[in-house]
């Protein structure tokens, strides 16, 4: 078994893009970047058609995939195979959600989408000061069109993540970036690190990136007082190295998301072609001729850990780092360029709980939002979203029979420990009848469930 996650028969969740076309050309994006490798950019670009989305529609139901994750390019811009998918995945229970720059959305659109069970998308806004952002995506007006298209979204009733990629341009504007998301009904703030694009090359990686000191004090903390003032949830869509970030309470909102590339998330192109993650280039297979579940046993090097760094292997924050990004490094299975001596961090023993009290006298239920699949030695439950998590079988066989006939039952009936069942109600699988929930203590690493709830 994989020391990160167990591996899986076949991915949770997929990124699907829809189309390579773009409106816009963000400097840091590696999707602009391969359509500028040719002498004719324009002639690359591909769009999914609707046959290709039935047929993978019919490999997600067949490879009992929870989650579908539409992107591009821009996705709006294949507007026709975008609502396709929201319809059919509607009707199959597959949860889904939207990458989206907003550029193209309108009051009508967006309830559209809205109607069809959008409840997400994440979107790329890098700066409160107009010219900034439009300097950074190359066209002028481009900071009105996104503010309006937020508004249309978060009218509509859509939640809307921020996506900010932080690079020379922007260091210094996150807090009022921050202020100014906050202000509009965004839910979750990503201040997320420029990932350097393969195609761009280095010399542009240099131009853009910014110090790791400025990293912590210019982002990270900036971040904090915007959490800290407004209540905006915050992050990074890229994970960093623990033992960069060192002060694992204070960076809490930092730690835990890990990297779900080929562990449980598969990226397809517009063309079928596979890959782990969308930054990197590594084909494995294209779905439409070898299938998903071939492309996904290609990327078997991404769950049997061997590119993880031999000193991650070692390290006992491994599980909540997975050793960074591996596009983040100088060589497939080296360190994350941020990574610095794990022997400086805490013992992980400060995420330990002791639960027993807290679940005494109790009564929960398995909600019917939680959806199963089973796997060779454990079940996989999708908790919400793309969120997963490995159940023992015993514990998942009577957690759907509660589901499946809405039994209400106490730590004396579940057949594991009051510590496993604490666990499960702070991870949110299970839920109490009065509708307790477990704060997260400040200084355990629970972040992406205390986010996913605020924000839902
Ligand atoms: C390729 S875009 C597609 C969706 C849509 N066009 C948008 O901009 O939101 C998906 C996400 O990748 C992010 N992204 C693009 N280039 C990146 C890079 N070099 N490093 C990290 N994230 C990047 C974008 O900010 C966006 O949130
Ligand atoms: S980040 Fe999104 S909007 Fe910007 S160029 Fe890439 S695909 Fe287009
Ligand atoms: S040594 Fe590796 S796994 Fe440990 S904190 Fe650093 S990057 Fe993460």
């Amino acid at each position: 078994m994989s020391v990160i996650f167990p591996k899986l028969k076949t991915p949770s969740n997929l990124d699907v893009e829809i189309t390579t076309a773009c409106n816009l050309k963000c400097r840091h994006c590696y999707n602009f970047w391969q359509h500028n490798e040719g002498e004719d950019p324009g002639k690359s670009v591909k769009m999914m058609s609707i046959e290709q989305a039935d047929n993978l529609i019919e490999q997600i139901i067949e490879n009992k995939i929870f989650h579908v994750v539409l992107t591009g390019g821009e996705c709006m811009t294949n507007y026709k195979v975008l609502t396709h998918f929201m319809r059919e995945l509607s009707a199959v229970n597959v949860s889904f959600s939207m990458n989206s720059n907003l550029m193209l959305a309108t009051p009508e659109k967006m309830s559209e989408l809205a109607e069809l069970g959008l409840p997400h998308t994440l979107t790329s806004l890098n700066s409160y000061v107009p010219e900034i952002n439009d300097k950074m995506v190359s066209q002028e007006g481009a900071f009105e069109k996104i503010v309006a298209g937020i508004k249309c979204a978060v009218d509509a009733g859509i939640r809307v993540s921020v996506n900010m990629i932080i690079t020379q341009l922007n260091k210094t504007h996150v807090y009022k970036t921050g202020l100014l998301l906050a202000e509009l009904g965004v839910t979750n703030m990503f201040t997320t690190r420029m990932v350097p694009s393969t195609s761009a090359g280095p010399e542009l990686s240099k131009e853009l990136q910014v110090s790791p000191d400025e990293e912590k004090k210019l982002i990270l903390d900036e971040a904090i007082r915007v959490r800290d003032e407004t209540g905006i949830n915050i992050g990074s869509l890229i994970q960093y190295p623990v033992c960069f970030l060192k002060d694992v309470a204070k960076y809490r909102d930092y730690v835990g998301r890990g990297c779900p590339a080929g562990k449980k998330m598969l990226c397809i192109n517009a063309d079928g072609v596979t890959e782990a993650c969308s930054h990197d280039h590594k084909d494995y297979g294209n779905v439409f001729t070898d299938g998903v579940k071939k492309c996904w046993e290609n990327m078997m090097e991404w769950r049997d850990d061997s590119l993880i760094p031999p000193i991650c292997l070692k390290c006992s924050w491994l599980k909540y780092c997975e050793g960074a990004c591996r596009l983040y490094t100088k060589t497939p299975n080296g360190m994350d360029l941020l990574a610095e001596d794990p022997r400086s961090l805490p013992d992980t023993s400060m995420l330990e709980s002791d639960y027993t009290e807290m679940v005494t006298e109790k009564e929960f239920i398995a909600p019917e939002r939680l959806r199963w699949r089973k796997e060779d030695d454990f079940t996989l439950v999708n908790i919400r979203g793309a969120r997963v998590f490995e159940l023992d079988d015993k514990i998942a066989d009577f957690l759907i029979k509660c589901q499946e006939t809405s039994k209400i039952f106490t730590s004396d009936d579940f057949p594991g420990s009051k510590n496993e069942l604490g666990r499960l109600l702070e991870l949110w699988i299970v839920e109490t009848t009065d509708g307790a929930t477990l704060e997260p203590v400040s200084t355990r690493v629970t972040t992406l469930q205390h986010t996913e709830k605020k924000g839902s």
